[in-house]
């Protein structure tokens, strides 16, 4: 194995420091050259596990075969008209395939964006006409995009707000249910009152009758994959029913199989009334959608929506191939509760041998293990978790990061990887955590 980052990615690390800003980090410094299924080579012909996929966007692997020949059938017909200009079939279909999947029997509508950030604006604009109200009531570690409302929305100052002020108006946060680190997250109603934290909020910040919706993650993603106790998605959206309250159910990362279920909302068997949707969606194209109930999909204005790639048809047809895919093959679903076990066993055991994993979470293949500096303090720690990074992606991992301190592993590899890929994986992480442990 070449010596990594390889000389061809540290030349092309140098080229890439002098003209890309360093806000666009990168979580690892070797330059890819090819990916399939649940691997990745880089340009100096190095091989890696991939539990990162794409920030959780390769559901279904890199390159899957169905995907590829459906992008290139489309683009032998067309690859642009707009659809604001010239409609096309794949548009609707990938409409109806959408309404038809997602949860909820009253009649649905969707519109499909290019980036999860652009789902959830128009998801809030859609919200706003719909109610007439303005306020919009999110949580903190939550994140939901980069945009001036989506990064306003977000729950993590650093670095997704800090400098970039002033925010957005009429933006509310109320904490995440984190049961690890909140001082009632023993108790046994801890999901209910995580969710009648939004009561405390009416009376002393905005009333309910000023609220337009409730934005919540089923499983916070880049906040450090909290997983609520099942209790609380079900009182959120009693609540929210309770003051004619829109429930916004951000899906972008724990959609499309990711947990176990397509939407991580089925496991609470809650019916948000909008949900925003990226990432798996498309397998790697720019995708996102906004799903909701028709009567309030329809309340923007004609006009009112939309954009000049929003619905790109190369991007449609990757969509559809995904659907197709979850639909024809619904032991991807079964696979994903496999890999989440066979995850949490082995981060269980680790948690047991090394004093840095303090946690250990998870639903589906949706899994996580946060790092700290010892069990008793809990304090997250930055640098073990760059420590962790570091030596699995120099002995043939990719790793993703999560949490307040980047302290949290969270595993997002493809529901196609094999098992010999999974132990390979887990293997090289279980030697992260013993040299972290060692050098903390
Ligand atoms: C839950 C959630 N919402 C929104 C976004 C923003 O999506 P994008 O980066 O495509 O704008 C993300 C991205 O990680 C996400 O995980």
């Amino acid at each position: 194995m070449a010596a990594i980052p390889g000389p061809k990615s540290q030349a092309l690390g140098e080229r890439h420091q002098r003209v890309i800003p360093r806000g666009l980090s990168t979580a690892t410094p070797v330059y890819v050259d090819r990916a399939e299924g649940a691997r990745v080579w880089d340009v100096d012909g190095n091989e890696y596990i991939d539990f990162a996929g794409g920030i959780g966007v390769q559901n279904l692997g890199h390159r899957p075969e169905a995907v590829v020949e459906a992008i290139q059938a489309q683009l032998n017909r067309f690859v642009h008209t707009s659809i604001n200009v010239l409609p096309y079939d794949l548009y609707v279909e990938a409409a109806e395939r959408l309404v038809s999947i997602t949860p909820g029997d009253e009649p649905k509508k969707a519109f499909f964006i290019n980036s999860g950030a652009e789902a959830v604006e128009n998801a809030v604009k859609i919200a706003r006409t719909y109610t007439g109200r303005s306020s919009i009531v999110a949580f903190s570690h939550g994140f939901h995009g980069r945009t001036l409302l989506t990064m306003t929305l977000t729950g993590k100052a650093r670095p997704y707000r800090a400098g970039f002020g002033p925010m957005a108006p009429e933006v509310y946060h109320i904490p995440y249910p984190y049961a690890y680190r909140d001082p009632l997250g023993h108790r046994p109603d801890f999901g209910r009152m995580a969710a009648e934290r939004l009561y405390h909020l009416f009376e002393t910040e905005v009333p309910a009758e000023q609220v337009a919706a409730v934005i919540v993650e089923p499983v916070a993603g880049e906040g450090g994959f909290l997983v609520p106790p099942p209790d609380f998605l079900p009182r959120l959206r009693e609540i929210t029913q309770e003051h004619d309250i829109l429930l916004i159910a951000d899906e972008i990362q724990s959609g499309f199989g990711r947990t176990g279920k397509l939407f991580a909302v089925e496991h609470a068997q809650v019916v948000p009334d909008l949900m925003t949707l990226a990432k798996s969606l498309a397998a790697g194209m720019p995708l996102a959608a906004v799903v909701g109930r028709s009567d309030i999909m329809d309340a923007a204005p004609v006009g009112g929506l939309g954009g000049t790639y929003g619905g790109n048809p190369l991007a449609l047809a990757a969509a559809l191939a995904v659907m197709d895919a979850f639909e024809r093959h619904p032991e991807l679903l079964v696979r994903a509760q496999v890999i989440g076990a066979v995850v949490r066993e082995a981060f269980e055991r680790f948690a047991r041998d090394y004093e840095i994993v303090g946690n250990v979470r998870g639903l589906g293949a949706m899994c996580a293990l946060e790092l700290v500096e010892d069990r008793a303090s809990r304090r997250g720690s930055q640098r073990i978790g760059t420590l962790v990074a570091q030596y699995a992606y120099q002995h043939g991992l990719i790793l993703m990061r999560a949490g307040m301190d980047s302290n949290v592993i969270r595993t997002l590899m493809p529901l196609v990887i094999s098992d010999e890929e999974l132990a390979r994986g887990l293997a090289v992480l279980k030697d992260a955590l013993a040299y972290a442990d060692r050098e903390r």
